[in-house]
């Protein structure tokens, strides 16, 4: 934990990041543990900023999202972490929470991940707890999942673990930002993408209530995970891009096949995988590998080198509204200036 000193105020911000293999379903709610581990990368340049203040006088919590007061959904999740940092703390009061991303929320691509992982580091701090970042990382995974793993930079990997108390499942560094320079993310992001009916984490139990493919994607999970991190340390996209796909394509069948199912593409998402396979194919080698989340946006991972030749690929595709160019970048860290 980078140094701040304890007391009733903290901010601590944090990404967002990618997962190249995904979390999509807990063995159990309570705790958040995931069936199997997953690796993302942590991404640079956005962050949200959040600062927490535990003040005896406040009847209840409050949350102000991008200088807005929130209520409704985000407030309630907001609320439902604090009781639980209350209650590791010993803290009786309520808090105030200030945040703000640097990138804009509407966009679909603020994953609740960056959110949480901002809110356990100042939350935790602001009510006395000095955490380790693994503590942290346990403490963010009860927020949201993927939330463990925006508490280190670079290239991250939740390990699902095997207690069924859950300390063994956190998150560790697998490689620093800058380990593989060349390797971007280039987000398309989709004009009209429709925003989540239903929350994630609901979203996900219902695939594996009802998913019949549900079982097979779980068995070639531990393999993947070994064969990912191994083309990360060796700097291969050769090797990474197909893994990133063939995971990416499981993940849409899974979801397409829950009951009811989740669709979260547009014909422009579908479209940009299908420009992606067809220049993989005209180039007889995968130059870029696509994956998506829980949304519309597609992410396109690529040596910066390829970037003109993809940027040709999807001249033809309708319907980008924009690209953001990222790289992996650094984790989380406690800073001075809170948000007002
Ligand atoms: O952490 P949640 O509840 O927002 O769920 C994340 C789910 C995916 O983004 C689809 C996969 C992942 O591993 O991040």
């Amino acid at each position: 934990m980078a140094g701040a000193a304890t007391g009733a105020v903290a901010t601590y911000e944090a990404a967002p990041n990618i997962a190249l293999i995904k979390y999509w379903g807990v063995r159990d709610e309570a705790l958040g543990l995931p069936y199997n581990s997953s690796i993302a990368v942590t991404l640079g340049g956005m962050r949200t900023r959040t600062t927490v203040r535990f003040d005896p006088a406040l009847p209840n919590d409050r949350l102000k999202l991008n200088g807005r007061w929130a209520v409704g959904g985000p407030l309630d999740s907001a609320r439902g972490f604090l009781a639980r940092v209350r209650e590791m703390a010993g803290e009786r009061a309520f808090a105030e929470v200030r945040s703000e991303n640097n990138f804009p929320t509407a966009s679909g691509l603020a994953s609740s991940a960056s959110g949480f992982a901002a809110l356990a580091g100042a939350a935790a701090l602001a009510a006395g707890l000095e955490l380790s970042d693994t503590e942290l990382s346990r403490l963010a995974r009860l927020g949201s999942g993927s939330a463990c793993r925006s508490i280190f930079g670079g290239f991250v990997e939740w390990r699902a673990g095997r207690r069924p108390d859950g300390r063994d499942c956190y998150a560790r560094p697998l490689f620093p930002p800058q380990h593989w320079p060349e390797l971007i993310d280039l987000v398309a992001v989709v004009a009209n993408a429709p925003t989540k009916a239903v929350r994630s984490s609901v979203a996900m139990q219902g695939s594996v209530r009802s998913s019949p493919a549900y079982a097979d994607w779980q068995s070639v999970h531990p393999g993947r995970v070994t064969a990912v991190r191994r083309a990360i340390r060796a700097r291969d996209p050769e090797r990474l891009f197909p893994l990133l796909m063939e995971e990416c394509d499981d993940f849409r069948r899974v979801c397409e096949s829950t009951v009811p199912p989740l669709d979260y593409l547009t014909d422009t998402s579908r479209a940009i995988l299908s420009a992606v396979r067809a220049l993989n194919s005209e180039r007889g080698r995968p130059v870029v590998g696509y994956t998506h989340d829980a949304g519309a946006h597609v992410h396109l991972f690529l040596e910066e080198r390829e970037l003109p030749a993809l940027r040709r690929s999807l001249r033809a595709v309708p319907g980008i509204a924009r690209f953001w160019k990222l790289r992996p970048g650094p984790g989380g860290r406690y800073v001075r200036s809170p948000v007002r």
